[in-house]
């Protein structure tokens, strides 16, 4: 068995545009589901599957990301003060242990697989996982613990995969399986954003990976893909010539944030699962329908 997955790569740099004007000033995935950004989520997933340390893949101007994750002496110490505990352990639950995140500019939007490509050196040499944000993922067991279950029982490299909503294939990686029993296929092919009609399977790449560090050789020579971008989906491809790929139809439902429909369903479905607001949540949404 490989090595055990311990760092995740989470590309933030993305500019929101579906999510416009608000994410103008709020980088996007600091964007609230509820009462928390959609970021303390993710980083909730990822500790769930024994993530160790995080690795943001940021732009210019999305500085706040950091500062969410860092201490806040002044607001601690008001809540602290007016003993308001129950905010302030609220406040403090997703901090991190000083030296677990690290923080890297991708300088230039080239894409998803250059996004990756910029964790290299601090992944170094073992397995990682990759986590898209904008796809927030309700699941009995988190998302990102089913695909590093899956890599513990096959190795290689694991895409979690669902089918895509019918005539949308198009906007997504999707994959070719060499046949389809159970929830996990090993792959024989992927192709990012298939003219419609040409998808090889209704499976689109949702989001969450573990990927072998041999992907960094690929993406750091590789042509650039759909929408001119060097695709992450082109790149595990090209590694596919050489390693396993299997892909996991994971169990739990995606909200996709990056898109205003997908947020405000994100919002209903995360009040709606909260013990303290549903009853609440189910009778202001009644009210309004
Ligand atoms: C990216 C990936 C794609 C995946 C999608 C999921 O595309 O390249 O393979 O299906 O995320 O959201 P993007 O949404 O950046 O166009």
């Amino acid at each position: 068995m490989g090595a055990r997955v311990r760092k995740a790569v989470l590309p933030v740099a993305g500019l929101g545009t579906r999510v416009l004007p608000g994410a103008k000033t709020t980088p996007k995935n600091l964007l609230n589901v509820v009462d928390r950004p959609i970021l303390s989520y993710v980083v909730e997933e990822a500790r769930a599957a024994g993530i160790e340390h995080f690795v943001f893949i940021v732009g210019r101007g999305q500085g706040a990301i950091e500062d969410y994750f860092d201490a806040n002496p002044e607001i601690e110490g008001i809540l602290e003060a007016k003993g308001k505990l129950d905010i302030l352990a609220d406040v403090r639950r997703d901090l991190p242990q000083p030296g677990q995140m690290s923080f890297i500019r991708q300088m230039a939007p080239l894409g998803l697989g250059h996004a990756v490509w910029c964790a290299r050196d601090v992944i170094g040499d073992e397995p990682f996982a990759v986590m898209l944000p904008d796809m927030l993922m309700m699941a009995r067991t988190a998302a990102l613990a089913q695909a590093v279950s899956a890599y513990e029982q096959v190795g290689g490299n694991i895409v979690v995969v669902e089918p895509a909503p019918a005539g949308e294939a198009h906007k997504y990686g999707i994959v070719a399986l060499e046949g389809q029993e159970g929830r996990l296929n090993r792959m024989t092919g992927m192709v990012e954003k298939p003219a419609p009609g040409t998808e090889p399977s209704n499976l689109f790449i949702s989001g969450r990976y573990v990927l072998q560090p041999e992907i960094f050789q690929i993406l750091e020579s590789q042509d650039r893909g759909a929408g001119g971008e060097i695709q992450l989906t082109d790149g595990m491809f090209n590694l596919m010539k050489t390693q396993d790929f299997h892909a996991l139809e994971y169990e739990g439902t995606t909200y996709d944030c990056g898109d205003k429909l997908g947020l405000l369903r994100a919002n209903v479905a995360f009040a709606l699962a909260r013990p303290e607001l549903a009853d609440a949540a189910r009778q202001a949404i009644r009210e309004l329908l």
